[in-house]
């Protein structure tokens, strides 16, 4: 079993403690991998070096530079892909088709900021005054992030290349489930030029790594993507130090289908909208709307497709989903088929999946429950696995009522022949995110963040960027004489 350390300004290190704490493969309860359980005294130590790299040097990198930086690093993992992918898969238990595709976008990712670096820039204001005036764009020091288990380095991605791009340093925590990826890639930093405390990694977990992390008054920024109940906690805690926070806190994403939509497309992307990635996706459409000409026979249809899933470890190419990340998020999504179970019809799943090969792991059978009303606990909780909730309506109004009856407003999708009545959803959706006949595709160009109680600023182009920068007001005089007032 490999014991993995934490990079901390450039080295390799252990936890001050010396503690570790066990790395799980879902699919087979076995463990993989030891890392260090980062506690306060670690997060103290990255902090001061992320601190230090920023003050002396990073600062002063150019734009240049920090864009080649990532394109080097965008072109390391193209080509250890494979190998990361694989054990993406082997912590997460994602299929491995899916680890590949995240860890294709982590490198556009990389690309995307490594071209952006030198298109940063700030404005020249027209004030009514013999003046310059500028706004220009400043990174906002040292950021702290705080990473998910369900795309564990693609949402380290989506984190380490904007605030590289816009010239902070930075500490960042992944989750204490899935670790590994995030600190395989910390091994191509020096290589691709990444000065020494530019970038630092601490594993540990929530309360004894996190938290201190949050608390922290070098820190100047938090980014984090996970519980909209962890989010709340870190709004608080940073107001002591009134330091900036992004939170992406999750929903419970509508996908809305209309009776003239294409057929077999709705179905396929009911299913995809909440089975992918075992529906631990934030933006999983796990309220499924069905207007009521086609409700009975797109359920029908939806139940014998979901049958057929194939359930297996994410290493072999035929699975089509994996097991959930942890034996607790397995119990959780379990607890929650059990709340189903009463509130609304099962037609689908509805447990523990059994079968040769998925004794040990933790697997839950795709599951599908009927109509479910918008008041029950299974439409208004994140449920983070696969687990849809369908409920059927009759009329635009009522669609959209339901739709926006919801505390979050990450994402929702509506699929219709009818341009007219999409647009007008569109308008109407309370959602950072909103698909036309299509769910879940996401872009590295495309701002993504939620409405309402999911979460707080934008993720992904220039809006991600923005995230690490603070704007400084600049008034340049050029009248040569007093101003004359006394
Ligand atoms: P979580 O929100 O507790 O964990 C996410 C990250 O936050 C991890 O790195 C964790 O170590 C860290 N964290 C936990 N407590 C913290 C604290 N007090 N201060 C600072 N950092 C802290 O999520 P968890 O418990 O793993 O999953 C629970 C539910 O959260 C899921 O069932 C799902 O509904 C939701 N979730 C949503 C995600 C999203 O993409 N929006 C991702 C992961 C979970
Ligand atoms: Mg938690």
């Amino acid at each position: 079993m490999k014991p993995y350390q934490m990079l901390i300004d450039g080295e390799w290190v252990e936890a001050r403690s010396k503690k570790t704490f066990d790395v799980m493969n879902p699919a087979t309860d076995e463990v993989i991998a030891k890392v260090p359980d980062a506690g306060p005294e670690d997060v103290d130590h990255a902090v001061e070096a992320a601190r230090r790299a920023f003050d002396e040097g990073w600062r002063d990198v150019t734009a240049q530079e920090r864009g080649r930086i990532l394109l080097r690093l965008a072109e390391k993992m193209r080509k250890e892909l494979p190998r990361l992918a694989e054990i993406e898969t082997l912590n997460s238990g994602k299929p491995i088709v899916e680890s590949e595709f995240d860890l294709g976008d982590v490198a556009t990712c990389f690309e995307y900021y490594g071209g952006l670096a030198t298109k940063l820039h700030g404005e020249v204001l027209n004030v009514p005054d013999n003046a310059l005036s500028m706004a220009i764009k400043e990174p906002l020091g040292v950021a702290g992030q705080i990473i998910p288990w369900n795309y564990p380095l693609l949402m380290a991605a989506w984190k380490l290349a904007p605030a590289i791009c816009a010239g902070c340093s930075m500490v960042i925590k992944p989750a204490e489930q899935t670790p590994l990826t995030l600190l395989e890639f910390a091994r191509f930093f020096e290589e691709c030029g990444l000065p020494k405390g530019v970038v630092n990694v601490v594993t540990g977990f929530g309360e004894t790594c996190g938290a201190p992390l949050v608390a922290h008054k070098n820190v100047d920024k938090i980014a984090f993507t996970g519980s909209m109940e962890v989010g709340k906690i870190i709004m608080r805690t940073a107001a002591d130090t009134l330091k900036k926070v992004s939170l992406e806190l999750g929903g419970k994403s509508p996908n809305i289908f209309f009776a003239d939509a294409d057929f077999e497309a709705a179905v396929d992307g009911a299913l995809f909208g909440v089975f992918v990635n075992q529906g631990e996706v934030c933006s999983a459409g796990s309220r499924v709307l069905v207007e009521r000409p086609i409700y009975k026979k797109m359920l029908d249809a939806m139940v014998e497709k979901a049958k057929r899933i194939k359930l297996g470890n994410g290493l072999d190419r035929a699975t089509k989903m994996g097991p959930v990340v942890s034996k607790e998020q397995m119990e959780r999504v379990m607890r929650y088929q059990e709340i189903g179970r009463k509130e609304a019809k099962l037609a689908a799943g509805g447990g523990r999946a059994k079968g040769e090969g998925l004794e040990r792991g933790y697997f839950v059978e795709p599951t599908i429950f009927y109509d479910v009303d918008n008041s029950a606990t299974i439409a208004r909780e994140e449920i983070f696995g696969p687990v849809m909730a369908v409920i059927p309506f009759d009329k635009e109004e009522d669609a959209l009522r339901i739709a926006n009856d919801t505390p979050y407003g990450l994402a929702a999708a509506v699929w219709s022949r009818d341009i007219f009545k999409c647009f007008r959803m569109v308008k109407r959706l309370q959602a950072g995110i909103v698909w036309v006949n299509h769910m879940q595709p996401t872009y590295v160009e495309a701002p993504w963040g939620g409405y309402k109680m999911s979460g707080i600023g934008r993720e992904l182009g220039p809006w991600g960027a923005d995230e690490y920068l603070q704007v400084k007001q600049v008034h340049v005089n050029l009248n040569e004489a007093p101003i004359g007032w006394y």
